[in-house]
């Protein structure tokens, strides 16, 4: 695909880089003041949310460890295949955190019910879910976010960390996907 072709499938940014960026300021201070004194580990959840597990931790002004995992739903393109693999897991035993997820974007709610099934059963001494983008008209199953910075309506979108078949992840704003 050519770059042009490529820029085409951007139809229109909804959330512009300053607005995220205003956002995150605000949770991380939020965060730190919650989880001053108690030990803290950011867990992300790859690929979606590399991005805003970067700038996120950089708002919390506490001291804090990360991990990673990863899980999948998706394939390539936009339908969920509707069951949920664990593609990698965390390095940390939880057991003596206070554990708080960072996502990129809550859909179906499938992925996310399931790592916080997967990660209760492990018994961390607390888990909160902060997610980027929240699609509440989309849920399959009852999950809610502690934190949804955005809540947007049933769209496909792009950038900041989010893909559409690997690509646009590297936009600084969240973009509509033109199909
Ligand atoms: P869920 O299990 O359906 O909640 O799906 C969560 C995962 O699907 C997210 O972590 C994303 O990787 C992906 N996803 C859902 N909606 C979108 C979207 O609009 N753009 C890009 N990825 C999405
Ligand atoms: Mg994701």
């Amino acid at each position: 695909m050519t770059t042009k072709e490529h820029n085409q499938r951007i139809k229109r940014i909804i959330i512009s880089d300053e607005q995220i960026q205003e956002k995150i300021k605000e949770v991380g201070a939020k965060l730190s003041v919650e989880y001053e004194g108690k030990p803290l580990l950011l867990v992300s959840v790859l690929k979606g949310a590399f991005i805003f597990m970067a700038d996120l931790c950089r708002a919390i002004k506490i001291p804090t460890e990360i991990d990673f995992m990863s899980a999948s739903s998706y394939g390539a393109g936009t339908v969920s295949s509707g069951t949920v693999r664990i593609d990698f897991d965390l390095k940390h035993d939880i057991s003596n955190y206070h554990v708080v997820i960072v996502e990129d974007i809550i859909d179906t709610g499938r992925t996310l019910k399931e790592i916080v099934r997967l990660l209760n059963g492990r018994n961390p001494l607390s888990i909160k879910v902060v997610t980027l983008l929240d699609k509440p008209s989309r849920r399959v199953v009852e999950f809610e976010a502690d934190e949804a910075l955005f809540t947007i309506p049933d769209l496909f979108v792009i950038g900041y960390g989010l893909d559409y078949n690997e690509y646009y992840r590297n936009l600084p704003y969240i973009a509509e996907y033109e199909e």
